[in-house]
């Protein structure tokens, strides 16, 4: 996690019962044949580089303290379960490490001895982001595995998490139009990954793994806690129940059951958070209520969408727009997982709503007998 208060806790540490069944757990673990396979591949792979994906630049740990001015406190960006990640600089031809200042701007993931998303992940993430390349992921350029140490360089994104921009006090709101690119994007970046075959699940979409280029353009990062989804007559995967509480789907927390929807789910909180401005789960002295939770009693009264709207948008957004991403965001949030939207189409109706001028264009921009629409 980011190094922001207050964050949502990772599902697979949340105590609470309701959250978590440890017996579900454990009994969805043995069955976990897919997870039995990948750590035998992981253990084999730690000590055999040959395993991952070879257009990835192998990085030694000397290469990477260069780059980092030696993992410095003030090349520090971020922090979360896998470790720290420090900004570096390396060429942009050779990708030897540079001047400070200098060549490609990366950042350095550093996965900590007591991670608890450990090798595993390291190895996951290095798999799929070897294979996957769209303009809504963020590239990973290579990788450094060295006796005990893990790390992962990607490209640096400068605006760095959605979740600061959204939460993080002092920082300039995002403007209307703007979330709605990045909802488009994310929309984008996920739909790509379940219309691979077999669909490849995500399983952990929330604000601070939605990362933003210096033009606000949305890319996906962190996937360590990515799954292939199920092949031939099967309905789902069962797994280990992990992600984050607040944007997990009901379904998959109470039965471990993997399928593309449970994405679909997280997406939708992800659009309340864009038009909210809240945290996917609020302490509310000392009681964590979901913003899912806050938002359904607003959303029974008439005009209640716009209570739940971020006060810090000023009131500057689309009336009608934002009724629209309400009224799509609770598609996603059906409690039943198959009435759900795919996230093809998910990509589609935010099309159709971004392209309608009026859905875009912030109310007090408009011409005052617009005003009323
Ligand atoms: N490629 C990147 N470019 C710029 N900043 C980044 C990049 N990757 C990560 N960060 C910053 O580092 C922070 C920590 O990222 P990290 O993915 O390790 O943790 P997290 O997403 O906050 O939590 P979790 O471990 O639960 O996924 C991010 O929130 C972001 O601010
Ligand atoms: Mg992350």
């Amino acid at each position: 996690m980011g190094l922001c208060a207050g964050k949502p806790s990772n599902v697979a540490h949340v105590s609470s019962t309701q959250l978590i069944k440890d017996a579900i757990n454990q009994r969805e673990r043995k069955k976990d044949s897919r997870t039995s396979s990948l750590k035998k591949v992981s253990k084999k792979s730690a000590d055999e580089v040959v395993n991952l994906p070879n257009n990835l630049k192998t990085f030694t740990l000397n290469d990477l303290k260069a780059a980092t001015k030696h993992f410095r406190s003030d090349s520090l960006i971020g922090e979360g379960g896998f470790g720290r990640v420090y900004k570096g600089w390396i060429d942009e031809t050779t990708f030897a490490p540079a001047k400070p200042g200098t060549g490609l701007v990366v950042a350095v993931k550093v996965l900590k001895s007591d991670s608890h998303q450990g090798h595993r992940e390291w190895l996951t993430e290095v798999d799929y982001m070897g294979k996957l390349c769209h303009k809504n992921l963020v590239k990973l350029i290579g990788y450094c595995q060295e006796c005990e140490s893990r790390l992962l360089v990607y490209e640096f994104m400068p605006k760095g998490c959605l979740e600061n921009h959204l939460f993080r006090k002092g920082v300039e709101p995002i403007a209307w139009a703007t979330r709605m690119r990045i909802a488009i994007d994310v929309a984008r970046g996920l739909a790509f990954l379940h219309s691979k075959e077999p669909s490849i699940i995500y399983r952990d979409l929330k604000a601070s793994n939605i990362l933003l280029s210096s033009e606000f353009t949305a890319r996906l990062s962190d996937f360590g806690l990515a799954r292939n989804g199920p092949v031939g007559d099967n309905t789902h995967v069962s797994t280990r129940v992990v992600g984050t509480s607040g944007y997990a789907a009901p379904e998959y927390i109470a039965t471990g059951h993997l399928t593309t929807s449970n994405d679909v789910y997280s997406f939708g909180v992800v659009l309340l958070e864009l038009l909210s401005g809240r945290r996917a789960i609020a302490d509310e002295r000392g009681v964590e209520e979901t913003l899912v939770e806050w938002v359904m009693p607003f959303l029974n009264e008439n005009r209640g969408v716009f209570r739940i709207m971020d006060t810090r948008l000023g009131g500057r957004y689309s009336k009608k727009g934002a009724q629209a991403v309400v009224a799509l965001a609770l598609r996603c949030l059906h409690k039943d997982s198959k009435y759900r939207p795919a996230m093809d189409e998910v990509v589609t109706s935010l099309e159709e709503i971004t392209n309608t001028p009026k859905n875009v264009l912030e109310v007090s921009s408009l011409a005052p007998s617009l005003r009323s629409s």
